[in-house]
């Protein structure tokens, strides 16, 4: 009899364990769900292929009031923004940036004959920071953020590009740096490209053990 007592138990113990789990689980998939500023970074995903239409310009104004409303050290605000929707300019700067990248690499142009770097997206966003701060490479990493997820929440596209900044800052983009008009110790940290979806593509895996709590 007292066998069976303290099987029961066990098995009422193991169950109530579980259950509060499923419960625990159950709560922060539901909050997934409900809490629209989680569901839009969840949801936002590197965008490598774009519509050819332009975003509307409330959108756009949007995109870079959440922007400019990032929190940046002693709130100095240490950036530029320059944003970009010339399709001449976009068009010449890619063909810079290919001819630039042919030389140092030959093969390239045959491995991706119509290479895009701006995937196509109508608009290109460059940010700058002032290199004296020493903060604006962090506040403009958050500016940045902001941007993609107010893009995100409106179902508008984006991707981070590092590469083409590197040429644009080199002596060979001098000529389109030239006409960003940046102020004297800005240096072109980060771009961003934004347009309406013409993919959807699939999480990239995160790796959960990078976080750990320290108890
Ligand atoms: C600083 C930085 C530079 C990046 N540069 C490029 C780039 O030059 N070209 C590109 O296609 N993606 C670039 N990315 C996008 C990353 O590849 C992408 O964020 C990463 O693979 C995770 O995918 P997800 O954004 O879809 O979550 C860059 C991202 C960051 C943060």
């Amino acid at each position: 009899m007292l066998k069976k007592v303290i099987i029961y138990l066990f098995v009422v113990v193991v169950l109530v364990a579980c259950d509060s789990k499923t419960i625990e689980q159950k709560e922060v998939s539901n909050q997934k769900k409900s809490n629209a500023v989680v569901e839009t970074i969840m949801n936002r995903r590197s965008i490598r292929s774009y519509k050819p239409e332009q975003i509307k310009p409330d959108e756009l104004d949007i995109i870079l009031e959440c922007g400019i409303n990032a929190p940046s050290a002693r709130n100095i605000q240490p950036w530029s923004v320059r944003v970009v929707q010339s399709k001449e300019v976009l068009t010449k700067l890619n063909s810079d940036y290919v001819n630039y990248t042919k030389l140092q690499n030959p093969e390239f142009s045959n491995r991706v004959p119509d290479y895009d770097v701006l995937f196509g997206a109508p608009t290109f966003v460059l940010i700058a920071g002032d290199t004296t701060e020493m903060y604006a490479q962090n506040d403009c990493g958050m500016l940045a953020q902001n941007m993609l997820l107010a893009a995100e929440s409106m179902q508008i596209g984006s991707c981070v590009l590092g590469g083409i900044i590197r040429f644009i800052n080199s002596p060979q983009g001098k000529e389109f740096r030239d006409m960003l008009l940046l102020p004297d110790n800005h240096r072109l940290f980060i771009g961003i490209v934004f347009g309406y979806k013409d993919e959807n593509p699939d999480a990239k895996p995160r790796d959960a053990s990078k976080v750990k709590k320290i108890n």
